[in-house]
C-alpha cells in the first residue's frame, strides 16, 4: 500500500503501557470517521529510545511526545486538517 501519510506508533514497553496500547484504536476511529483510513499507513515501531518523553507517535516523520487521548486527537486534527487543505 502506498499511502501518502504514515503514522508510526511506538510499541516499546514503556509507550505501550503508558497509552499507546489504546491509541491505535483511537487513531483508526479518527481516520475512519473522516474517510482518511486509506490515505494513512499505520505501523508500529520498537522503542524510539525516548521513553521519558513518551508515549511517542510519529506522524509523517515528526515525533510527537507525551500524548494522551486529548492531545493525540488535537495533533491528528491539526495535522490532517492542515494537510487536507494543501
Ligand atoms: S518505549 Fe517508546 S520510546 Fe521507548
Amino acid at each position: 500500500m502506498n499511502a501518502p501519510h504514515q503514522i508510526v506508533i511506538c510499541m516499546g514497553s514503556s509507550c505501550f503501557a503508558r497509552g499507546n496500547r489504546s491509541h491505535l484504536a483511537l487513531i483508526e476511529t479518527f481516520l475512519s470517521d473522516r474517510g482518511l483510513h486509506t490515505s494513512v499507513a499505520i505501523t508500529g515501531s520498537h522503542c524510539e529510545q525516548q521513553c521519558a518523553e513518551g508515549p511517542n507517535i510519529r506522524i509523517d516523520g515528526r515525533l510527537y511526545h507525551h500524548l494522551d487521548e486529548g492531545t493525540l486527537l488535537d495533533v491528528l486534527e491539526a495535522h490532517f486538517t492542515r494537510d487536507t487543505k494543501e
